[in-house]
Order: structure tokens, then C-alpha cells, then sequence
């Protein structure tokens, strides 16, 4: 049977998904369905739809009018939405969990929740909220030291941290009514340090197979200052591990997400099939959990899927055939560097409009992935959120970045990068850090 596989989304992470099942040895057909029309999925596509991503009945007549025999979920607003589950009702099997399942991302209480029933390490203290009752306890207890979340997805903007956006506990009480005027319930936890990194893993249910570690920078400036963004820009190293972590750290959080999908099964009574994405942070008390996606990560994937050795369309398929176990999942050993170019005011105040003109030809070893871009009178220009995304691959992360910035460096115009993720000075920044949290 010829296949025909359905991308629900049309940011850069859909873009490298688009790319990475069109390089499948089998051909499969391509289709998209998206709010808008990214041209780089366009033009690996022979179907496109324009459409509400997050409205489940629409997307299962597209999946069905296009005789999709498969569908592959990018962002998580229509996994929330129960697009998944639309689709599996129209026989359409799909790369991304059920409503039921996808609240190990939209709801922070849950995924806490379930780490404690489950007796899953990981979970710094937390307590789930749904009023100011008891709330004073938990301030006296970490005064300085919390973390507070709003319970559902709120698009980067629900997470407040001490010091870094709340100063004092005045600050933390008006954020906590603020979520309790809006009818949100919300989660207090500590605040732990150390380094951040994500690790994604395939899932079908009963088989896990772990992707390498990547570190994501959401500052929307160097040196890790500004705002909070949806990723910077991201880095993996050529043995699979980061250069801030032990081995034991990577064995840990694949250790969790194992047991967090085995735990989702039992909670929810169905397999999770899909992406499985801890972001962890590595601490002087080992790994602890941060958050749970239920998705690709974005930068994230834009360095491994490129890097990815094994047929996507049969890990898709060995996903939704519960057959993974089988399956031999490899990537290169090569790092990778990904930077974001994103329109000068991101992410508060966007300029939007602004062309963007891309390098006639890029130098082996990068690929590039267009996001937030349309076309307009033939010309690309940029639509305010993340523009594009350039990635370098080769045998060590300082030349990955070398190779990624003599590109990025080239596109023109009223945006910007930040040119030190995966440096030299950045990574032994990071080395340091965690030398300081966790002494030898
Ligand atoms: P999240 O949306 O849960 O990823 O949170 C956004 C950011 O807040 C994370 O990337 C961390 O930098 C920070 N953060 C979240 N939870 C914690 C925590 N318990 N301790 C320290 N930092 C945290
Ligand atoms: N890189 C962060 C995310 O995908 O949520």
C-alpha cells in the first residue's frame, strides 16, 4: 500500500519532520494541514491544507479526504485538543498521544502527580493549587527558593521563577491571584539549579528507544539574558551525551521516561505512541524533572532528525505497530548546532513584514528550515514569530557552530541570532556551572 503521511503543523520542527520522512528510502506521499502555509513544507508536500490544527473534526476530514495512512502531530495545542484521537476514530494511526496521554504536557499538575503515585525519582517538592488556601506553608518553607506554574499550557507565559521574574513574595502572591482570578489552578514546586538539557525519547507503547541529549537556550539573548523564548537554539554532542553530564545522568532521565510511559499506560489505560520529551536538569541531587512535552522538542528536533540514520517512516510505522523493540534507531555521531534567526523586538514586540533572503546555496554539512515565513508577491518574508532555523553537523560542536554561524551570519536584514550558543566560551560556561552545583 502506497503511503500517505499526514503533518499536522508548519513551524521549522514540521519542516524537518516533512524533510526527514521525504528522505525515506519508501517515498511516502506528504500532506500538511496547518494554520498557515509554510513554503519549505510546501514544496515536499503534494497536499496542503489551511485550517484550525487544534479543532479535531477538521483535521480527521483532511487526514480522510487525502486517504492519509498516517498522521505525525508537531505542536502540542491539537494534541491537547484530542486530535490524536480524532484520527485513530477515522483509522488514520498516529505519531503523537491521545488527549488522556498528552496531560503529561498540558497539565503540570498531573505529570507531577504522577511521578509521586508512581514513585518515579525526579520530582523536586511540589503541591498542586487551586485557591490561595495553604499557600503561606509553601512560602515559608522555600521563600526564595519556588517555582510557580500555571497548571494548563500557556505558551512559554505560565511559568514564574524566583529571582529570575518573581523578587519578592508580593510578587509570587500577585501571580498566584492572578491565576486564581482567571479559574486556573496551578502548581507551587522548588526551585532546583543546575543545567538544563532534553531528552527525547520514541514511544510505542511498551518500547522506548532514547534520542541523544540536547541543550535548548530559551533566553532571547547572549549570555542568557532577556526575555524567555521558545528555543534559541540548541546543541548535541558527537557521543550522544552533553558535555556537562556523566553518563549516569543520561542513564537517569532515560530511566524516568521509561518509567513515565510505562506509569502513563497504568493511569490511562492506552499505550502512548509518540514523542516522549523530559526536559531534566542535572543537579547536586541528581537528575530532577522540570517539565514533560509530548512532543518533538523545537529546536530540539531540528538537530536530530537530520541526524537520524534509521528510516523515519519505519520508526513511524514500528510506533503505531507497537513494534519498536525491533527497530534499530541510530544516529550519526556528529554534533549539531542549531540557531534560530528570529525579527529584531522578538519575542515581546516582533517587527513583522521584513524579507527575508536566503543564501543561494548552503555549504555541506548545514541544512536549514523555515518557520514563521510567507510569501508574498514571490518574495519570503517574515511573520514576527521564529523566521528560521539554520543547522551545522560535523565531528565536534565547535565545528558544528562554526559551520552553522557562517550561514546564519549571512542572512541580511532587521533580525537576529545569538551567536554564542554551542561556543567554545559558552559550553566550559556550562562546564563551570555544573562544577559549582556538583562538586567531584
Ligand atoms: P517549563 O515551562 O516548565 O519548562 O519552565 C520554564 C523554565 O522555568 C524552565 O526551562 C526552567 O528554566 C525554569 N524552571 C521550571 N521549573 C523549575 C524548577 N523546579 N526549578 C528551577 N527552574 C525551573
Ligand atoms: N525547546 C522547547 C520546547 O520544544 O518546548
Amino acid at each position: 500500500m502506497s503511503e500517505t503521511i499526514l503533518i499536522v503543523g508548519s513551524g521549522a520542527r514540521e519542516h524537518a519532520i516533512a524533510a526527514t520522512l521525504a528522505r525515506s528510502s519508501s517515498q511516502p506521499k506528504l500532506a500538511c494541514f496547518s494554520g498557515a502555509r509554510n513554503p519549505g513544507i510546501a514544496t515536499l508536500c503534494s497536499e496542503y491544507g489551511i485550517g484550525n490544527i487544534a479543532n479535531p473534526a477538521e483535521v480527521a476530514a483532511f487526514a480522510g479526504e487525502r486517504h492519509a495512512t498516517m498522521a505525525v502531530i508537531g505542536p502540542e495545542a491539537p494534541l491537547a485538543a484530542g486530535v490524536a484521537d480524532a484520527l485513530w476514530a477515522a483509522k488514520v494511526p498516529v505519531i503523537g498521544p491521545t488527549q488522556s496521554l498528552a496531560r503529561i504536557e498540558s497539565s503540570k499538575g498531573f505529570a507531577r502527580e504522577l511521578l509521586a503515585k508512581h514513585k518515579i525519582s525526579g520530582n523536586p517538592f511540589f503541591q498542586r493549587f487551586a485557591s490561595l488556601d495553604g499557600l503561606d506553608e509553601v512560602f515559608a518553607r522555600y521563600p526564595n527558593r519556588h517555582v510557580i506554574k500555571d497548571d494548563g499550557l500557556a505558551g512559554g507565559k505560565g511559568v514564574k521563577v524566583c529571582g529570575d521574574h518573581l523578587l519578592s513574595l508580593e510578587d509570587s502572591l500577585a501571580f498566584c491571584r492572578e491565576l486564581v482570578a482567571h479559574g486556573h489552578s496551578f502548581v507551587v514546586e522548588e526551585k532546583v539549579e543546575g543545567e538544563e538539557f532534553s531528552l527525547m525519547s520514541f514511544c510505542d507503547g511498551k518500547t522506548l528507544q532514547h534520542m541523544p541529549a540536547v541543550q535548548d537556550h530559551k533566553r532571547a539573548y547572549e549570555g542568557d539574558k532577556g526575555p524567555n523564548t521558545g528555543g534559541m537554539g540548541t546543541y548535541t554532542a558527537s557521543d550522544h551525551k552533553l558535555p556537562f553530564l556523566e553518563n549516569a545522568d543520561i542513564a537517569a532521565a532515560q530511566q524516568i521516561n521509561e518509567q513515565v510511559a510505562s506509569a502513563l499506560a497504568m493511569e490511562c489505560g492506552a499505550p502512548y505512541k509518540g514523542i516522549l520529551y523530559g526536559g531534566f536538569m542535572a543537579t547536586c541531587d541528581g537528575v530532577k524533572l522540570i517539565e514533560y512535552n509530548a512532543r518533538f522538542g523545537d529546536p530540539e528536533s531540528l538537530n536530530l532528525l537530520p541526524l537520524l540514520e534509521t528510516d523515519f517512516v519505519e520508526i513511524c510505522r514500528a510506533i503505531v505497530d507497537t513494534t519498536l523493540a525491533d527497530c534499530v534507531v541510530s544516529f550519526s555521531p556528529k554534533a549539531s548546532v542549531c540557531k534560530y534567526v528570529v525579527p529584531e523586538g522578538y519575542p515581546d514586540n516582533p517587527r513583522k513584514g521584513d524579507a527575508v533572503l536566503l543564501p543561494a546555496e548552503l555549504p555541506q554539512g548545514v541544512t536549514m528550515y523555515l518557520s514563521a515565513v510567507d510569501v508574498k508577491d514571490g518574495q519570503l518574508i517574515a511573520t514576527g514569530s521564529r523566521t528560521l532555523a539554520v543547522v551545522g553537523m560535523a565531528a565536534t560542536i565547535t565545528d558544528a557552530e562554526a559551520l552553522c554561524e557562517r550561514v546564519v551570519c549571512q542572512i541580511p536584514g532587521p533580525f537576529f541570532h545569538r551567536a554564542d550558543i554551542g561556543t567554545r566560551p559558552s559550553i566550559a560556561r556550562r562546564v563551570e556551572h555544573m562544577k559549582a552545583v556538583r562538586p567531584a
